[in-house]
C-alpha cells in the first residue's frame, strides 16, 4: 500500500538512528527516544504561490499523502489583534471544528489510520484530544476508545466524546496514569502492537504533522513574529509549531524562526522545573484549574525542550489566578478561551512584567481551546453580571440613560 510517507524519514533526535518512514514505529529501537518525522525538503515541490484551498490541507505538499483524507475544514483559524496589547495577536484555535487545535492533528492522524485500514483509534486525554478523536473517528466511520482520568475532564469535552459515540474508559488518577495505560497496552515496545486500535496521542509524530500548519498560517498572514507563546501540557504542540517554522526556513521561505515560549501552570510545571535545572521533567500530583494541561509527566518533554532551546526561547510558569485573569481579559476582547488557552496571555503578561519581552515585540499567543469546553469555569465567580428584574419598568430604568452600570447598581440596591 502506498502511504505516501516517502518524503519523510524517521530519525532519532538522541542517537541519530534512521529508518524508513512508516506509521507503526514511534520510538527509537536503539535508545527508546521518540522518533522525529524529518521532511526531506529535496523531495517536496513547495511553492508558496501555488497553495490552494484553506486550512490544514492547503499545505498538503508538506504533509503525508494519505489515501483517504478525513477532513472537516480544520485550520484557517483567525489571527486576532488585541486591543489592549497592540503588538499581540491571538491565534484562535477555538475556531476549529471541535473547538481546539487538536483537530489539525486529528485530520492527519485519522486519515492515516483510515488509510492503513484499522478498526479504530485510541487516545488518552485530558479532554480535547478525546473530543477531536471521537469526532474525526465518527467522520471516518472508525471506532474510538478514549481513556480519561476520572473526574479530571471538563464537562464540555466529556459531552463531545459522548456525542460522537466514543467508548469512554475512565481510570483512577491523573492524565499521566491514563496515558500509561494506553502506551503500555498498544505501544509497549515503542511500536504499534495492536493494529486494531491505532494510537493517536501526541507521541504519534504523524498527528503532530497536522499541528505544524499553525506555523504556516502565521507566516502566511504576518510573517515571522518575534515570539510565539504556547501553553504546554505534554509538549507536542509547541514542538509541532516550531517544526513548522523550521521547515519553512529549510525551504527558504523565511530566514529565522520565532522564539518559542512554553507556558505551564505553576502546579503542573515539570518543564519549568527541568528548564531551571531542578531535576527531571516529572512531577507527581499535578494540580491546576486548567485541566487541559494538568500533566505531570510530559511524554514529549524532549521535543518541547528542543523547540524552546533551539529557538532561544524559554519556559514560564503562571499561577491559576493569573490564568483566570487572562481568561477574563480575553473575554473582554470578545475571545472566549478555556483556562489552559488563556495561559498563553498570562505568560505574555508575566514576560512583559519581568522584562523578558518588550511591548514593541510582535508576539503570537496560541489560544488552544474554546471557552465552551469548560462551562463550569465560566459560571464561577461571574455573578456580578447577573441581576434579576421583576418588571418592565425595572428593565426600562436599567437601559433608559444608557448607563447600565449605575442603573444596575440602583436596582441591585433596591432589591
Ligand atoms: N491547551 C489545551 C486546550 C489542551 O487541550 C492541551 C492538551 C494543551 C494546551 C497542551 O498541548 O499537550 O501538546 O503540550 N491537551 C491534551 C488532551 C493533553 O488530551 O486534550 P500539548
Amino acid at each position: 500500500m502506498n502511504l505516501g510517507l516517502r518524503k519523510y524519514i524517521l530519525k532519532c533526535p538522541r542517537c541519530g538512528f534512521e529508518i524508513e518512514a512508516n506509521p507503526y514505529v514511534m520510538r527509537c529501537p536503539k535508545c527508546g527516544e521518540l522518533l522525529d518525522t524529518l521532511l526531506i525538503t529535496d523531495k517536496v515541490r513547495f511553492n508558496w504561490s501555488n497553495l490552494r484551498g484553506r486550512g490544514v490541507w492547503r499545505y498538503r505538499e508538506l504533509l503525508p499523502e494519505v489515501g483517504n483524507v478525513i477532513t472537516m475544514g480544520e485550520g484557517a483559524t483567525p489571527l486576532i489583534k488585541l486591543r489592549s496589547y497592540s503588538n499581540a495577536y491571538v491565534k484562535f484555535e477555538g475556531a476549529n471544528p471541535t473547538g481546539s487545535f487538536k483537530d489539525r492533528g486529528m485530520t492527519v492522524g485519522v486519515s492515516l489510520a483510515s488509510s492503513i485500514g484499522v478498526k479504530g483509534i485510541i487516545v488518552a486525554s485530558t479532554g480535547n484530544t478525546a473530543a477531536s478523536a471521537a469526532a474525526y473517528a465518527a467522520k471516518a466511520g472508525l471506532e474510538c476508545v478514549v481513556v480519561l482520568p476520572k473526574g479530571g475532564v471538563a464537562r464540555g469535552k466529556l459531552g463531545q466524546a459522548m456525542l460522537h459515540g466514543a467508548r469512554i474508559a475512565e481510570v483512577p488518577g491523573t492524565f499521566d496514569d491514563a496515558l500509561e495505560y494506553v502506551l503500555e497496552t498498544v505501544l509497549g515496545s515503542g511500536r504499534v502492537e495492536n493494529v486494531n486500535y491505532y494510537p493517536l496521542n501526541s507521541i504519534n509524530p504523524w498527528r503532530l504533522e497536522g499541528q505544524k500548519t499553525t506555523a504556516y498560517e502565521i507566516v502566511e498572514e504576518i510573517g515571522v513574529p518575534d515570539y510565539v507563546f504556547v501553553p504546554v501540557g505534554n509538549g507536542g504542540n509547541i514542538y509541532a509549531i516550531w517544526k513548522g517554522f523550521r521547515e519553512l526556513m529549510e525551504l527558504d521561505v523565511i530566514d529565522h524562526v520565532p522564539r518559542m515560549v512554553g507556558i505551564q501552570a505553576s502546579g503542573a510545571a515539570p518543564m519549568v522545573k527541568y528548564w531551571r535545572g531542578l531535576g527531571e521533567a516529572k512531577i507527581d500530583n499535578p494540580r491546576t484549574i486548567a485541566s487541559a494541561i494538568r500533566i505531570g509527566k510530559p511524554v514529549n518533554w524532549f521535543r518541547a525542550y528542543r523547540a524552546v532551546k533551539y529557538s532561544d526561547g524559554t519556559f514560564i510558569e503562571v499561577s491559576d489566578d493569573e490564568i483566570l485573569m487572562a481568561q477574563k481579559i480575553l473575554g473582554k476582547e470578545g475571545i472566549g478561551t478555556e483556562p489552559a488557552s488563556a495561559a498563553s496571555l498570562a505568560g505574555y503578561l508575566r514576560a512583559l512584567g519581568d522584562g523578558l519581552v518588550d511591548a514593541k515585540d510582535r508576539v503570537v499567543l496560541i489560544a488552544t481551546g474554546h471557552a465552551l469546553k469548560d462551562p463550569d469555569i465560566l459560571l464561577m465567580g461571574n455573578n456580578g453580571n447577573v441581576i434579576s428584574i421583576s418588571s418592565m419598568d425595572e428593565l426600562r430604568a436599567l437601559i433608559i440613560n444608557g448607563n447600565l452600570k449605575d442603573n444596575a447598581n440602583s436596582i441591585i440596591n433596591k432589591n
